[in-house]
């Protein structure tokens, strides 16, 4: 890692006009936020506060269009920078959460000029020198620094799908899983909140309201849409491959059997699944909901009433993953269904780059840089 430095033009680039906050300290990284405007990156920046995430320096980084714009982080303004005039040297961690098209062009500069990146697009996470990290699963995998100079941040429905199915392989053997996801709008970021405010109040209003759709064709106002990003050739969407793809390469298990059908879904924040696992071995009920509740950061509902099930609006903002709905099925004692709930934008994107960003300190794998 690079000695943080004190000196004025330290703070030019992402001017800090009040005082010192408790989580920047000399001896932390200095870090850059690329989308710091967008959900993702505003998520991060609050979990970086509440988490006390140490940085010596912090650059907060944007399109063209918000720069100059102020932000408030702890108790210091930044003025957000264009990427395109932002010195990536000045950079020992970098989150991007700005779109594929902005990782592919300005990772390999940030990489280049020496920083770490932390990528939450899906540019690099097939690539072979790129670790794709779940930290509650394969955190090992941050012991070294990775040969691409980038760790790659899941799909927001493989990470919490992933957490289960370690804990199920480890104890029964997975035979296959058949996953349906029930995804929010926010897996579109802001505009996608906003798109679904919009199309519900302009359906109220009746057919000749004046919308046009920009994400979600046909409408998600009271609608199900059974598409996520493009169509495959096999009949499967991008969205349904990244989560086969995604979680072999995660949990290790290159022959993992996993199809899914990814549904966008009127809900504004959190995403669901619907998993059905066939085990190699009867599972006992108790004992399964024993082994979910004791994996890291998870909480099984598991009372016979009402809130014995987790919803999007009952769980948003947590930092754990919720499941429910926990039940052997009647004709095979080897299989189950269970029902899960994460907040897309924390535990599916902020959260888990956060803490990859956090082991990785632990881990001294900074201490490597080129
Ligand atoms: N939302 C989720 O649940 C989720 C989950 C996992 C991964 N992701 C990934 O995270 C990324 C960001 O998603 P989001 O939901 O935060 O989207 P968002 O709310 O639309 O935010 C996009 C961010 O990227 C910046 N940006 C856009 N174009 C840029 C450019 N040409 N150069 C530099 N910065 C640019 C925007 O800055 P301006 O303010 O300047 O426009 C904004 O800060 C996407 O790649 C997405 O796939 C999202």
């Amino acid at each position: 890692m690079t000695p943080a430095t004190t000196a004025p033009e330290a703070t030019t680039a992402t001017e800090a006009t009040t005082a010192t906050t408790a989580t920047s300290t000399a001896s932390a990284p200095r870090v850059a936020i690329v989308g710091a405007t967008g959900a993702v990156g505003s998520t991060l920046l609050e979990l970086m506060e509440s988490r006390g995430f140490r940085y010596s320096e912090l650059h907060l980084v944007a399109s063209a269009r918000s720069a100059g714009r102020v932000l408030t982080v702890g108790e210091r303004e930044y003025t957000v920078v264009a990427v395109e005039d932002f010195d990536f040297g000045r950079a020992d961690v970098a989150f991007f959460s700005a779109g594929t098209a902005v990782s592919e062009k300005w990772v390999p500069v940030a990489t280049e000029a020496g920083a770490l990146v932390i990528d939450n697009t899906i540019a690099f996470r097939m690539d072979p020198d790129t670790p794709l990290v779940v930290p509650q699963v394969n955190a090992h995998e941050l012991d070294r620094r990775p040969a691409s100079g980038v760790v790659a941040n899941p799909n927001c429905s493989t990470i919490p799908l992933v957490r289960l199915l370690r804990g199920i392989e480890d104890r029964w053997g997975i035979r296959n899983a058949v996953v349906s996801t029930y995804q929010a709008a926010s897996g579109l970021g802001y505009s996608g909140v906003e798109e679904l405010q919009e199309s519900s109040r302009a359906a109220l209003q009746g057919p000749d309201a004046d919308f046009e759709a920009n994400h979600f064709r046909p409408t998600l106002a009271f609608n199900v849409i059974p598409k996520i990003d493009r169509f495959l050739d096999s009949g499967f969407t991008l969205e349904e491959e990244k989560m086969l793809r995604e979680s072999r390469k995660i949990l290790g298990m290159p022959h993992l059997d996993v199809t899914t059908t990814c549904v966008r879904v009127p809900v504004a924040n959190c995403h669901s699944e619907a998993v059905y696992v066939e085990c190699q071995e009867p599972v006992d009920r108790a004992e399964l909901v024993e082994v979910l509740a004791g994996l890291p950061e998870v909480r099984v509902h598991d009372r016979e009433s009402a809130t014995a099930f987790p919803t999007p609006a009952v769980v948003d903002s947590s930092d754990v993953v919720h499941v429910g709905r926990v039940r052997v099925t009647q004709n095979n004692p080897r299989a189950f269904w269970l029902w899960l709930v994460a907040d897309n934008l924390r535990i599916g994107a902020a959260l888990n780059a956060l803490q990859i960003g956090e082991e990785i300190v632990a881990r001294g794998t900074l201490e490597a840089r080129p």
